[in-house]
């Protein structure tokens, strides 16, 4: 008798199940529907517009679809302006690539775009940028194009992205500028250690920016933020190679929204040039960097693993070489361990005119060579159990 009971309830609670979920079934914009050919040889673009279009014209939510195999895209621009949907998931199960000749796409700031738009989800895929070509232009020191970012969300609000790879951009791979309230986990990032300008996820000017469970491996940055960037997490992010996760390059104008509330948790560098930077060009700038965490952090053989430079200057040349106005303070780095493949652990290059404040390490432990690396400051102060006083580092040579 009971079991029967059980049974029944069993079988209402999956009818219930059941039906809830085919209600629930967003209407779906197939790619193929509307003329795309995952031939990895036809130019999809019209296609992928025309989906984009009809999920847009409809206000409940919808799934764009990508069945397997390839499509070649141009520029695409997905435009949030007049689209009547805030729920649109864009499910890839195929590769988008980038049309073989890079100057197709070459000559503009950004492949793929989403502009105005607001809750939209990329859930898997891939991106294939097909750097390689214009790299080796740029390499051969001719004149090439610039190069395209593979995928930018600018002024877009409640955006995710969830399972993406992206690999071989012709320039950043992934830009979130002038967005508010940005999921991106499960990412995956790889373009070759010496490609040039390749940085990972850039964000500018956004807010509410997550960063999670995802795996860098390019020739820039992992992860760059730039001026009026605030309220960012990055937590469980493998690095490297790369540049490692940059704060920076802030102050080059005088007027700057500055950055605050970055916390960088749980994240492993392995082989990068740096693990955690903060940089700003040595010239006038209100610009400011408050509140930032580094914890939990691992470095294996990093050649900056703890890096303020206040000085930045890439490649030696035509720097400004005056004081930094880009004003640091409240940076907090907590339990990070592991090897330097330089004598410096930690370097602490802070303006002159704006010392660095309220800089904490604690349980800070790198090594170098089985030595205990060393620290470098200049123009830093450190709290320690509410007193504030010099850090305690070797000066700068
Ligand atoms: C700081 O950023 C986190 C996201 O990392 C957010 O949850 C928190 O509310 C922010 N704090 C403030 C004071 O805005
Ligand atoms: C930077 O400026 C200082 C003082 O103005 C000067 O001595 C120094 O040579 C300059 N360095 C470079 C690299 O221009």
């Amino acid at each position: 008798m009971a079991v029967s009971r059980m049974f029944q309830i069993l079988i209402v609670t999956f009818l219930h199940y059941f039906s809830a979920s085919v209600q629930a079934a967003n209407p779906t914009y197939n790619v193929l529907s509307y003329g795309a050919k995952a031939d990895g040889k036809s130019d999809c673009a019209k296609a992928f517009e025309s989906a984009w279009a009809a999920a847009c014209a409809t206000s409940s939510p919808a799934t764009i679809y990508v069945p397997r195999g390839t499509y070649i895209l141009g520029n695409m621009f997905f435009d949030g302006s007049d689209c009547k949907n805030d729920a649109i998931t864009m499910q890839i199960d195929g590769t988008l690539s980038a049309p073989f000749d890079y100057n197709v796409i070459g000559n503009s700031n950004h492949w793929l775009v989403f502009e105005r738009a607001t809750g939209v989800s990329i859930l898997g895929g891939t991106l294939d940028g097909l750097g390689a070509n214009l790299w080796a232009c740029k390499d051969s020191g001719k004149d090439c194009p610039e190069g395209a970012t593979s995928l930018a969300f600018l002024k877009s609000n409640k955006i995710s992205i969830n399972g993406l790879t992206s690999k071989n951009s012709q320039k950043f791979h992934i830009i979130i500028d002038g967005c508010h309230d940005a999921k991106l986990q499960n990412i995956k990032i790889s373009a070759p250690e010496e490609s040039p300008n390749t940085d990972g996820i850039h964000i500018a000017r956004s807010s509410g920016v997550s960063v999670t469970n995802s795996r860098v491996a390019t020739g820039d940055d992992c992860v760059s933020m730039s001026p009026g960037t605030s309220n960012v997490l990055v937590q469980n992010v493998a690095c490297g190679p790369g540049h490692g996760i940059s704060i920076g390059s802030l102050g080059w104008v005088l007027d700057e929204a500055g950055v605050e509330n970055v916390t960088v948790k749980s994240c492993a560098f392995s082989g990068t040039q740096n693990g955690v930077r903060i940089k700003t060009w040595a010239r006038p700038s209100n610009g400011f960097v408050n509140n930032v965490r580094y914890e939990d952090l691992t470095m294996v053989n990093v050649k900056n693993p703890i890096i303020i430079d206040q000085n930045y200057c890439p490649n030696d040349g035509n720097c400004p070489n005056q004081s930094s106005g880009v004003k640091i303070s409240g940076v907090t780095y907590k339990n990070i361990h592991g090897t330097s493949a330089t004598e410096v652990g930690v370097d602490l290059e802070c303006s002159k005119t704006e010392p660095c404040t309220g800089i904490t390490l604690e349980g800070v432990v790198l090594k170098h060579e089985n030595e205990e690396a060393n620290a470098v400051c200049e123009n830093a102060v450190q709290n320690v159990d509410g007193v504030v006083k010099p850090l305690t580092c070797l000066p700068k040579k």
